[in-house]
């Protein structure tokens, strides 16, 4: 057994209870700025965060008796506690969404029956391998999030603070359900073939699910031939703003043996964080 990297810092994340006051009416077009068909994309990808939530906090947790030192474990509890105050908040957030939009529906059905057979059938080890190579794409999508003001930038400011909250408790336990795999999996050529299999599958299985769930969200939504929506939304994702685009190379990172989360070391973001819990209050009140 190999104990969690130890030339990477160990942040400890830290639960934090907060509640949105999301507005459903403005569900379809809460990005002002980004339009419709960006609006759909994030709507969608919160689709299926509740439960996906929910798996990674079951994989990390069947290795939880495998890990003696005493910080990572305090990390997998605080984990846990985010990634549960992220599905109840996306949960929150989802509910007018899959009201108005069957395909919405259809996906979060195929993907919560997609992961409880996983969960059933597939090695344990599948499911941590998996929640590792997904926690990597939250992480980058954060990353995108919290590097480009422009990101969440024209948008209704609950809706954002809800993706910033996000985005910055995910760059905060990004290395956790991957120091977990380390200590149980160790750094042998098993353990590489086993996280790159997991990326692998993980990458064609999501963009294999979502793409068509995401098309066939904006023909319910009537966007589907907004093109100045579909400019927009290539402008925020691949072209000058490029959320995703920004993120191919950490994105293929993963494939490097010696590879750990904190290689890209960002968490100078995470120093916004006490800004970002002062700007939430004054949102709320
Ligand atoms: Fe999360
Ligand atoms: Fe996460």
């Amino acid at each position: 057994m190999s104990q969690p990297n130890k030339n990477t810092p160990m942040l400890m994340p830290t639960r934090r209870d907060i509640q949105f006051a999301l507005d459903p009416k403005i569900i379809s077009e809460w990005h002002y700025s980004g339009g419709p068909v960006f609006t759909t994309f994030l709507n969608i990808f919160s689709t299926i965060l509740p439960v996906g939530e929910r798996f990674f906090i079951d994989s990390v947790r069947a290795y939880r008796d495998k890990i003696e030192d005493p910080e990572l474990k305090k990390a997998v509890t605080a984990f846990i506690g985010q990634e549960a105050m992220h599905g109840r908040e996306h949960e929150e957030y989802n509910s007018a969404f899959l009201a108005k939009t069957p395909a919405a529906r259809t996906f979060e059905w195929g993907v919560t029956k997609l992961l409880k057979s996983a969960t059933k059938h597939a090695p344990k080890s599948f499911g941590l391998s998996s929640t590792i190579a997904l926690e990597h794409f939250t992480a980058l999508l954060a990353d995108g999030v919290l590097s480009d003001p422009l990101v969440t930038e024209g948008a209704d400011p609950q809706y954002a603070a809800l993706w910033r909250w996000h985005a910055l408790e995910e760059t905060e336990h990004k290395a956790v359900a991957y120091d977990v795999w380390d200590v149980v999996m160790g750094k042998g050529a098993g353990a590489y073939l086993g996280r790159s299999a997991g990326f692998v599958t993980a990458t064609v299985i999501f963009w294999g699910l979502t793409i068509p769930a995401f098309i066939a969200a904006l023909r319910n939504e009537g966007q589907i031939t907004n093109w100045d929506g579909w400019r927009n939304f290539f402008r925020y994702t691949m072209g000058d703003i490029g959320l995703l685009r920004r993120q191919i190379g950490n994105y293929l990172d993963y494939f490097r043996p010696d590879f750990h989360p904190w290689d890209h070391d960002n968490r100078e973001y995470l120093e916004q964080i006490d800004q970002f819990l002062t700007d939430q209050e004054g949102l709320a009140a």
